[in-house]
């Protein structure tokens, strides 16, 4: 590996017009985070010596979203050698060598890098080394420009290309590694004499050629090195993605029923021996513990779910859900912002919000935990063991305490004490006959169909 000292430029101020997008294009989510923060995490684990993010005016969103890495803003879109030059003076007291990253380029792993830095090292010495791939579509991307050493010449846009090198498969990523000594130079001598009127990072590699020094082009995964320019591209990485994470779930002793049909988050967390069902969604802030259930199609973000928990079908746990050991959420449950201690069951048909819910308490189909009162919420505390009855409305704030029993169909708005039995019902009456008598009263006047 190289010795080098080592900074990172991140190119981010693209205005990304084919995302037809109100937001920043670095900022949409992959596996719930914003494309530039998988690149952030993969390149900080690098730890290099120095680290620019290059934003564009009225940018403050991505520099927000990357802090406390430092920003620098480039002024005016000229292109990406122009954008590499907006990162000079930050890194002015730096000697190293400069890796160049695109933010609409994150699905980059750590070991690509090192083969990288590896090949900055090897005894020819190259000014720059390019990153580059044969992706099945190569239209997008410039293409690279191998002589006969096989060392690369030069980079050519695809709108500068001749018919002849638009045959040529093998394209860049925009990843590259230059050699520090060098790099402003090269940047400086960059002309906007192109298709597209702009001044581009990839003219570097001619200019280096005329100047003797050798450039090199290792090949990477296209996987990952897609480039995120449109919502096709962005779906083709999430895609990428989420069989990546699920590889590593599967690898990490997970068993998914039908690994395809559910969907993860890039921090979703896993115990061993955890079964996910199909159709299963996870957002943000996932944890499961050792052999939990989940059952098909829920949904579910901001969660704990505690060892030998069982979850679903069609369940929804929002955030703040905390489910204990041996929990069972059972069918069409929703819970928010609640702890269900351990052994508790709430199976069927229930609304949980702003709860704790005691061990082993048994929450009968139907109950709802009435927790806004079309101003604020309030909580509701159902004590361990207690049995709540079905089709309870729990009229929050309120408390039920240990081993109480609600009777079925309550409207519960006052504190209920332990071990007490709480209903709220109409009590039942019964008169002995009344049907028959009125089947045979009615008989005559049955209108015959
Ligand atoms: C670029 C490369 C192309 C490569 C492809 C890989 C150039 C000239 N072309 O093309 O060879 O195959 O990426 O995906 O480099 N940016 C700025 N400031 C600018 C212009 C761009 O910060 O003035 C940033 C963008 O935010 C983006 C990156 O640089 O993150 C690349 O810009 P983009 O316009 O997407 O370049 P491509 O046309 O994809
Ligand atoms: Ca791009």
């Amino acid at each position: 590996m190289t010795k080098s000292k080592l900074a990172i430029v991140i190119l981010a101020a693209g205005i990304g017009s084919r995302m037809k997008s109100k937001k920043s294009k670095v900022l949409h989510p992959l596996a719930g985070q914003p494309m530039i923060n998988h690149l952030v995490k993969t390149i900080n684990s690098l730890e290099p010596d120095d680290i620019c993010v290059v934003v564009g005016e009225q940018k403050n969103d991505v520099a927000r979203e990357v802090y406390p890495l430092p920003t620098v803003i480039q002024s005016e879109r000229l292109g990406t050698a122009h954008a590499v030059l907006a990162a000079r003076e930050n890194l002015s007291d730096f000697d190293g060598d400069v890796l160049v990253l695109y933010g609409d380029t994150p699905l980059i792993k750590f070991d690509t890098f090192h083969a990288l830095l590896d090949a900055r090292a090897s005894a020819i010495d190259p000014a720059v080394v390019v990153l580059g791939f044969t992706p099945e579509d190569p239209n997008s991307y410039g293409r690279l420009i191998i002589n006969k050493k096989g060392n690369l010449e030069s980079i050519v846009e695809t709108e500068d290309a001749s018919n002849e090198q638009l045959k040529i498969n093998f394209c860049n990523s925009g990843v590259m590694l230059i050699d520090g000594n060098v790099i402003w130079d090269l940047l400086e001598r960059v002309d906007n004499k192109n298709t597209k009127g702009e001044y581009y990072l990839t003219d570097i590699i001619g200019l280096a050629r005329e100047h003797s020094r050798e450039c090199i082009a290792i090949k990477g995964d296209c996987d990952e090195l897609i480039g995120i320019n449109s919502r096709e591209d962005l779906a083709e990485a999430e895609g990428i993605l989420q069989d990546r994470l699920r590889s590593e779930a599967l690898k990490n002793g997970v068993t998914f029923l039908d690994p395809k049909t559910v969907y993860l988050s890039y921090d979703t967390q896993f115990g061993q021996d955890v079964t996910i069902a199909p159709n299963v969604f996870f957002g943000k802030g996932v944890k499961i513990g050792d052999g939990a259930k989940i059952n098909a199609f829920c949904h579910i973000e901001g969660a704990t779910i505690s060892a030998g928990s069982t979850v679903g079908p069609f369940a929804r746990l929002r955030s703040g859900s905390e489910v204990g050991y041996g929990v069972k959420v059972g069918n069409f449950v929703e819970i928010k912002n609640s702890t269900i201690e351990k052994g508790a069951k709430v199976p069927h048909l229930s609304y949980v919000g702003d709860a704790h819910v005691g061990s082993d308490a048994n929450i009968g189909a139907g109950t709802i935990t009435c927790n806004y009162n079309g101003f604020s919420k309030a909580k509701t505390v159902i004590g361990n063991c207690s049995f709540i009855g079905s089709n309870t409305a729990l009229v929050a704030p309120v408390s039920i305490g240990d081993g109480a029993v609600i009777g079925a169909g309550s409207t519960i708005t006052k504190n209920v004490s332990s071990d007490s039995l709480a209903v709220t019902r109409a009590s039942q009456r019964e008169i002995v006959g009344w049907a028959k008598k009125n089947r045979d009263e009615n008989a005559s006047q049955k209108v015959k169909k």
